[in-house]
């Protein structure tokens, strides 16, 4: 355990899919902790996320990371951020990368920047996907030593944030922590990503879409694990370090879809295989030994098809939840297959820094 409180911070992206399930774990686990929720409430963020939740725990502040003036109201009084906020999805990255650009590095900068004024511990929340894709025979994983070789628009500007962090500890001895973590499932992800967008295809009709030859594989971890290990890594984690997240889940997409099937009772063939993402990594997989070695975390959600059966159970239960964002998202879709082309995809962009 380090020097610093954790009793008062803030979460960016704190009602957006993985921000608001470590919102909701801080608040269940960690009963001292006040939680400042900074979200643009972009097309990927919703307060419902965090609804119900005690307000004398738990305050939602709209706005931007990028916004200098905001963060130097907002962040005096805390000890920490814990930074969630980003543009998420690779696809719309490859339609519009400089929202991606603004969001993933420019607001990491600011971030950064006052975390260094107001000398408040910082966390940042990154991907596995800096490091580029292994072949499907690679007998390695990903580690924290791994280089970075980042394949996507998305992906190259986590890693510029990555860098930042790294340079804003050396330089100016923001106390800080990196994480990159492997893909995440569980309920409130927004429905352009595999899982739900597959879910939710069968609940409302529609045949499930297959990227390239399917053979690609995720490494898929439950978003309260990533919840709990961030939560470790935040109170005992040693200051300057990386660490990996992943709870040793490789799937390739084909069998993650055929398991959907099966549990929603379709036909295992009953999806159509599309063009493929340009780009598109092959396989992540990540080597978590540091993290639980050295802070003994361990997922709590081993069963991959146990967490899939209650992830299809909260979709069927919440329509209300992701109906409207599914047609919004699927238009995006088939604006892209129409044009021939994914380049015609971009999410509404009222996520641009001002
Ligand atoms: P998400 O798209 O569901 O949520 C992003 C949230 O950030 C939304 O609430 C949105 O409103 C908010 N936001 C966007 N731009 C903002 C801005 N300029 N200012 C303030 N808020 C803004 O994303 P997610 O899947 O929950 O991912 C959260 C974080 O975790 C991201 O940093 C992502 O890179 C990282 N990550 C995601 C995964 C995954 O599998 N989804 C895996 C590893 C790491
Ligand atoms: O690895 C961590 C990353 O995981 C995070 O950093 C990203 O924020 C998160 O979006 C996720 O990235 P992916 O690109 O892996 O996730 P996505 O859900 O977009 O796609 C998962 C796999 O499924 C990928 O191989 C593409 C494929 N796919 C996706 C969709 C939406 C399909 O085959 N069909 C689809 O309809």
């Amino acid at each position: 355990m380090h020097d610093f409180s954790t009793h008062n911070i803030i979460v960016t992206g704190g009602c957006g899919f993985i921000g608001s399930n470590f919102v909701r774990y801080v608040v269940r686990e960690h009963p001292g902790v006040h939680v400042t929720v900074l979200d643009k409430l972009t097309y990927a963020g919703n307060p419902e996320n965090i609804a119900g939740l005690p307000e004398d725990r738990v305050e939602l502040v709209v706005g931007d990371i990028c916004d200098v003036a905001l963060l130097e109201r907002l962040v005096p009084g805390h000890d920490a951020i814990v930074h969630y906020a980003a543009e998420s999805h690779n696809d719309n990255s490859i339609a519009d990368a400089e929202l991606f650009f603004r969001t993933n590095v420019e607001g990491t900068f600011q971030l950064l920047e006052a975390a260094r004024r107001h000398a408040v511990r910082f966390h940042h929340v990154s991907t596995d996907e800096v490091y580029g894709d292994l072949a499907l025979d690679d007998p390695t994983r990903f580690t924290e030593e791994a280089p970075y070789r980042p394949s996507s628009p998305y992906s190259s500007t986590k890693a510029a944030s990555d860098m930042l962090v790294r340079a804003w500890h050396r330089t100016y001895g923001v106390a800080a922590t990196i994480s990159n973590c492997s893909n995440n499932y569980g309920p409130y992800q927004h429905v352009e990503k595999f899982i739900p967008r597959q879910i939710t295809s069968i609940l409302t009709g529609a045949r499930p879409k297959l990227y390239g030859d399917g053979r690609n594989v995720r490494d898929w971890i439950h978003a309260e694990d990533h919840s709990s290990a961030v939560w470790e890594i935040l109170t005992r984690g040693r200051i300057g370090e990386t660490y990996l997240i992943g709870a040793d889940g490789e799937r390739s997409n084909i069998d993650v879809l055929r398991a959907i099937l099966e549990r929603m009772e379709r036909d295992a063939d009953d999806f159509d295989l599309v063009h493929d993402r340009p780009g598109h990594d092959r396989r992540y997989a990540v080597d978590a030994t540091k993290l639980r070695h050295e802070l003994g975390w361990e997922p709590a959600h081993a069963d991959f098809f146990e967490g899939l059966d209650t992830t299809i159970a909260w979709y069927r239960a919440h329509e209300d939840w992701w109906l409207l964002a599914k047609e919004a998202a699927e238009a995006r879709y088939t604006a892209a297959e129409l044009g021939g082309s994914r380049n015609q995809m971009r999410a509404p962009d009222e996520g641009r820094c001002e």
